[in-house]
């Protein structure tokens, strides 16, 4: 590059027509996933009061919410269901009849042309609140193993397009890839939470699921907040067990981690922007601290530039219409 004052990089940034044109990163309403929270009942909507302008809702309510976000654009939703019972080994997970499996069959019915993605951990359903089955206290990862890879065929039964495991136990992509070949589900895809870390970004979503563990915490599962060459092996094991998509969660604190995942896999990688960083951008706006919508903005195109391919945001629908007006 010539120096000064050959080269005059404002050049490029004159107007909004050249600042398009030469702009490096793109982020489209299509890439965008929608979390969406869902219970029994009809004609529920009850407010998560740690995050505005999210709701725990009932299917039907669920199907304007996912209608509304296709409706702009957004690609995908994921579900998070609140069970009516809760018990030590979350069975209420693989239940045929619960939320998530009315919701996943009632949106391929109406909302056909958005993907459908669950969640697959049993955190929402254990009434200890921990991600798998607890033996003297400590969550076992084996025995934890077969109940979600009947919670992820369940799900897949339903009707899912994608599973996606987030209880970050060792071998549960291997394990639910057999349950569901041996089932002939060989076209559900998963998306494994691979380096998910045990962070203080959840809290809000732990209101919004009511999945907070009623004593210790995930730090014994989830990943240390310092280590990214074992989010690398983390998510190597994965592709090797079989997943179709990786994650790394949550997505703003660990933008190094997408970043290297993504060079070192050349895997398709998805990034949870979670509770905690849509809830502090929400807070601060609020105040008038920040502006609402280029913070939004700005911080799903930096995670775009780090390597996700898909973004899973609280703000889906909000961006793809911001997106869509300019
Ligand atoms: C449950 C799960 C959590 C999130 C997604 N799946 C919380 C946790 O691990 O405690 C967090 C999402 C968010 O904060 O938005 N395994
Ligand atoms: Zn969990």
């Amino acid at each position: 590059m010539p120096p000064f004052p050959l080269s005059r990089p404002r050049r490029l940034r004159r107007t909004e027509a050249l600042r398009a044109l030469v702009r490096e990163t793109s982020l489209v309403p299509s890439q965008l996933v929608l979390p969406l929270f869902v219970r029994s009942g009809e004609r529920v909507r009850t407010p998560v009061s740690s995050m505005a302008g999210v709701s725990q809702t009932s299917v039907d309510e669920l199907l304007r919410d996912a209608a509304a976000a296709a409706e702009a654009g957004v690609g995908g939703v994921l579900l998070f269901g609140i069970p009516d019972y809760k018990d030590d080994t979350g069975s209420s997970a693989w239940d045929d009849e619960g939320p998530v499996q009315r919701a996943v069959r009632a949106l391929k019915r109406e909302v056909p042309h958005v993907v459908v993605i669950t969640d697959v951990c049993m955190c929402e359903y254990t009434s200890h609140g921990h991600c798998g089955v607890l033996v003297h206290g400590e969550v076992d990862n084996d025995r934890t193993l077969e109940l979600l890879a009947r919670e992820a065929l369940s799900h897949a039964r339903a009707g899912a397009d994608i599973v996606a495991p987030s209880d970050m136990m060792d071998g549960r992509v291997a394990a639910i890839r057999a349950a569901l070949d041996e089932a002939g589900l060989t076209s559900t895809s998963i998306l494994s939470y691979a380096a998910k870390f045990a962070s203080a970004y959840y809290g809000p979503f732990r209101e919004a699921a009511e999945s907070t563990p009623h004593e210790g915490d995930r730090r014994g599962y989830q990943m240390d907040p310092a280590n990214v060459d074992e989010a690398l092996r983390e998510t190597r094991q994965d592709i090797e067990e079989g997943a179709d998509m990786v994650m790394v969660k949550p997505a703003g604190p660990f933008l190094d981690v997408i970043a290297r995942v993504k060079s070192e896999t050349a895997f398709p990688l998805a990034a949870y922007q979670v509770s905690g960083e849509y809830a502090m951008i929400q807070s601060a706006a609020e105040r008038g601290w920040i502006e609402l919508e280029r913070a939004m903005l700005e911080s799903l195109i930096g995670i775009r530039r780090a390597g996700a391919d898909v973004i899973i945001t609280y703000f889906a629908r909000e961006a793809a219409r911001a997106l869509r007006e300019r």
